[in-house]
């Protein structure tokens, strides 16, 4: 089989590519390891930045999402005995959109299907080849066992932290940086109408804690544990406990509303960036060429940023024979990752107890001068809401 650009993995990166090179009538092919049903099933991020929202709408994605999104002016930061707003529309003229990345999923997954978009689903065995010819090729087994090779002028590597991709780039060309977090992340989904109107931050001795939502109907809610941690040994009514003290330390009149909870697991905390983002005639864009830890909410928005330069780089590429944008890719998108990384590392960092008590009074004395400075709470807000995509 032949086509124009092969996408492997089809997450946010992967099918808002091949949405937006379809737009150019660019052809692509995506290859997903897993199901449909477990792609549109995957609990994920929830934070949308105003250039996500932007280039969502731009391209026909923001129909739902502007009915059922709900939009935030900005979130709580709180320490105990002190709940702060900061309204990044005041500090910086962004606001961001609460819509979970099922969501999206399922917004572009339809949009993909109704244009009659080619999926391989349940692939296994994906493998790169020939990346630094013009020729390259991915192969792999198909659903029904049947070994496939799909030839692409581009390879677009989408697929996540754990997929071949950023493997494919040679031990010599290719460089990594990573730092592991002490903590992790015990998430909850459930059946409970939020008890705050935007999403509350909260420093506490016990750990950082973290209230988000999907809908009036559904909240979302984080608590730090040790990394490690086995899920088993957090029955509802000891997550519930100890969100309620987190969150509510010190905040008078205010109480946390509980209710079934429908899905809970642990994840663990990292930073990694690979460079470079392109070799050859592979470009990577996502999780595929960097983690960040979800405390900034920026994962989904860096993958919709990284696309967001990679498809136009293609379309010159393919189109137009001009390989400017392409060369461009790697170190444009490397901005906004780096930006991203550092923000995301900061968040985590100011929010998440270490342990240590001399960490802990940096935390509280960079925590108050963010609430109370109009710079502290702009530097936060312009991060937080997102820069310009190209920026
Ligand atoms: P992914 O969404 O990972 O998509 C990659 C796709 O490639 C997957 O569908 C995968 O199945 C597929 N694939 C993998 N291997 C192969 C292969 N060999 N062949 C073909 N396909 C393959 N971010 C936040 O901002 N906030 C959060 O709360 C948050 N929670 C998260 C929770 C979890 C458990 C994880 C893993 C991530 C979370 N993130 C969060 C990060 C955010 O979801 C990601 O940054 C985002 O999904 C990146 O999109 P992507 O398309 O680059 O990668
Ligand atoms: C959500 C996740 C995040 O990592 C974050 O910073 C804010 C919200 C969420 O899942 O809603």
């Amino acid at each position: 089989m032949r086509t124009e650009v092969a996408v492997i993995g089809a997450g946010p990166a992967g099918l808002l590519l091949s949405h937006l090179l379809a737009e150019q009538g660019v052809e692509s092919v995506v290859i997903e390891t897993r199901t449909q049903e477990y792609v549109l099933s995957r609990i994920r991020a929830g934070i949308l930045e105003h250039s996500t929202v932007d280039l969502l709408d731009s391209v026909g994605l923001g129909e739902r999402l502007r009915r059922e999104g709900q939009e935030h002016r900005g979130i709580h930061l709180q320490t105990p005995g002190e709940r702060h707003h900061l309204d990044f529309v005041d500090l910086c003229g962004r606001s961001v959109w609460v819509y979970g990345q099922t969501e999206v999923t399922r917004d572009l997954v339809d949009a993909r299907e109704a244009a009659g978009q080619q999926f391989f689903y349940g692939v296994t065995e994906t493998a790169l080849h020939d990346i630094e010819t013009d020729s390259p090729y991915v192969t792999f087994v198909d659903a029904d066992g049947t070994e496939q090779r799909v030839d692409a002028a581009v390879i677009a590597g989408c697929d996540g932290s754990f997929g071949p991709s950023r493997a494919a780039i040679p031990d010599s060309v290719r460089r990594t940086w990573e730092r592991v977090y002490p903590y992790s992340w015990l998430g909850i989904l459930a059946d409970v109408a939020p008890s705050t109107d935007e999403l509350i931050y909260a420093w506490h001795p016990d750990g950082f804690a973290m209230h988000s939502m999907r809908s009036d109907t559904v909240s979302r809610l984080y608590l730090q544990v040790p990394n490690g941690t086995d899920v088993a040994d957090w029955s509802d009514d000891r997550v519930w406990a100890a969100l309620s003290t987190r969150l509510g330390a010190g905040i008078d009149d205010w109480t946390l509303r509980s209710g079934p909870i429908t899905e809970k697991s642990v994840l663990p905390m990292r930073s990694y960036v690979q460079t470079p983002m392109r070799h050859g005639r592979l470009f990577l864009a996502g999780d595929a060429a960097h983690i960040v830890p979800p405390t900034g909410a920026k994962g989904l928005n860096l993958a919709v940023a990284d696309v967001a330069l990679l498809a136009p780089a293609l379309i010159s590429l393919l189109r137009k024979n001009d390989d400017t944008l392409a060369d461009a890719y790697s170190d444009s998108a490397l901005r906004r990752v780096w930006r991203c990384t550092h923000f995301s590392w900061w968040m985590t960092t100011m929010l998440h107890r270490s342990g240590d008590p001399f960490d802990a009074q940096l935390q509280l004395s960079q925590l108050r001068w963010v609430a109370s400075s109009t710079a502290g709470a702009t530097g936060l807000a312009e991060n937080y809401a997102g820069l310009p995509i190209g920026l």
